[in-house]
């Protein structure tokens, strides 16, 4: 007998809508059928739309700062935050401390996360010190255990890679058959306009927008792109914010390049004036992501984008700090209050992600339902590795489905969150559709906005391949 039937609910996957029964057993699909017969537990999803659950590709969690911030989810917290938004896989980066082994920081980060998840993970790596070992040892090793993605970043002080590492990178890349995702702002471009604006004494955190500037978004994204086509690798230009960078990834695509595109709520729902919080105050701190986020018109380029094709994923790019963390770990430290450069960069989304996009994007018409799926489950279960155990309802993958409620309407509010901050830059957000059932593995993790899940219900995974879409 099926351990869960799932009956009556209009199945929407990125390519298909239909109205079927889904059987599971053992935590897969079994069955997809007018009528799966007998169960132990059953679903009513009569007047639910039934999708696969959310798989979220961009998502910091438990991630060292070096500056005396810290984050402000653990794995329990930001996954616990994920399943009560319809996510049942996230994909965060066990990041390289500079002058130790990569392997090490990723044998560590394992440790933080085991019998910690909510949800299912599996890790991205950030290299920040491609020593010849890194690149000649530890990562031919890492992607063969299926780590096979790795973010590279282009600017902050304690991450960044110059020109010269970059090519090293993505030659490895190349070579392993790994894909790089790389933070495409240019470093000198932002140091110049900081100083700039600090000189001036513009020094709230309103003009961290100005600093990130769309050129220096622009010419990084080329120069990625440029560095990508002498080495022949696939690249991800991740949290692309408005129409510049994404015309270059237009431009690299025409040429035949893989350059694959990735955004984020805070694209589409915030510009760069709420920075200047009530009265170019420190309110706008809650904001202050990079690259930042640009203007209406930049909104429109980038629905434009998600709805002709030119993004391949939407991910939250979960980036959790509070504003008044103890001991000034949070946004509001002493330093921060000195000048905008000092605010830790980066925004909570995982658990809004997908009810922003649901609401913002199905329920005004801008994309359909089955390219909502596609964006925010089945591209990125595919683009990193996972499908098609992960990003679709078929038989033998996992049964991991979410049941929304597309007629009910609610509010985004702090109060109501699961995640470790001290708000949502989304407060206040009036929605369509509530995603009201979080289904691991054919096991319940999350309904109406409780996490019912048992801790460690989520497991560790290994990827294949990243890169093919
Ligand atoms: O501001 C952001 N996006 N913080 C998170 C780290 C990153 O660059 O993705
Ligand atoms: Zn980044
Ligand atoms: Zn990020």
């Amino acid at each position: 007998m099926l351990d869960l039937a799932i009956r009556g609910g209009t199945i929407i996957t990125a390519a298909d809508r239909f109205n079927a029964d889904i059987g599971v057993k053992d935590g897969r699909v079994t069955m997809i059928a007018a009528d799966v017969g007998e169960a132990v537990e059953q679903i009513d999803a009569t007047g639910l739309w039934v999708m696969p659950g959310g798989v979220d590709g961009h998502v910091h969690l438990a991630q060292p700062t070096g500056d005396g911030t810290v984050m402000a989810d653990d794995f329990e917290s930001g996954t616990r935050a994920a399943a009560a938004g319809g996510t049942t896989t996230v994909l965060p980066f066990a990041q390289q401390i500079k002058g130790t082994s990569l392997r090490a920081c990723v044998e560590d980060y394992r440790k933080k996360a085991e019998g910690q998840c909510h949800i299912d993970v599996a890790f991205h790596l950030i290299v920040t010190d491609p020593t010849p070992s890194v690149l000649g040892q530890e990562l031919p090793a890492l992607v063969a255990d299926g780590y096979t993605s790795f973010k590279v970043f282009m600017t902050y002080d304690d991450l960044m890679l110059d020109d010269g590492q970059m090519l090293e990178v993505f030659d490895t890349a190349r070579r392993e058959g790994a894909l790089v995702m790389v933070h495409a702002e240019g470093h000198d471009a932002i140091r110049f306009m900081t100083k700039k604006l600090e000189d001036a004494g513009h020094t709230e955190p309103y003009w961290h927008a100005h600093s990130h500037s769309r050129i220096a978004e622009r010419e990084a994204t080329h120069r990625a792109i440029s560095h990508a086509e002498l080495t022949d690798v696939p690249i991800v230009i991740v949290h692309v914010s408005g129409p510049e960078p994404l015309e270059q990834i237009k431009w690299a695509r025409a040429r035949g390049r893989k350059v694959f595109a990735e955004t984020c709520p805070q694209y589409i729902q915030l510009v760069a004036d709420d920075l200047k919080g009530l009265n170019m105050d420190f309110e706008g701190a809650k904001y202050v992501c990079s690259p930042p986020p640009r203007d209406e018109a930049s909104q429109e380029a980038i629905w434009q984008g998600l709805a002709d094709g030119s993004f391949d994923i939407f991910s939250s790019d979960h980036a959790p700090f509070r504003i008044d963390g103890p001991g000034g770990t949070g946004k509001d430290n002493p330093r921060a209050r000195t000048s905008f450069k000092w605010v830790p960069n980066g925004i909570p989304g995982v658990e809004t992600r997908l009810q922003i996009l649901f609401s913002e994007g199905i329920m005004k018409g801008r994309i359909s339902a089955e390219r909502f799926v596609e964006l925010t489950s089945t591209n990125p279960a595919k683009l990193y590795g996972l499908y098609p155990r992960k990003g679709s309802i078929t038989i033998g993958g996992d049964a991991d489905i979410v049941l929304w409620n597309p007629e009910a309407t609610g509010t985004i509010r702090q109060e109501n969150l699961h995640h470790g901050p001290d708000y949502t830059p989304y407060e206040g957000l009036e929605v369509t559709g509530i995603p009201q059932q979080t289904i691991l593995r054919g096991k319940t993790v999350a309904r109406n906005g409780d996490v019912t899940g048992p801790l460690g219900a989520g497991e560790i995974m290994s990827r294949d391949a990243s890169g093919r879409l």
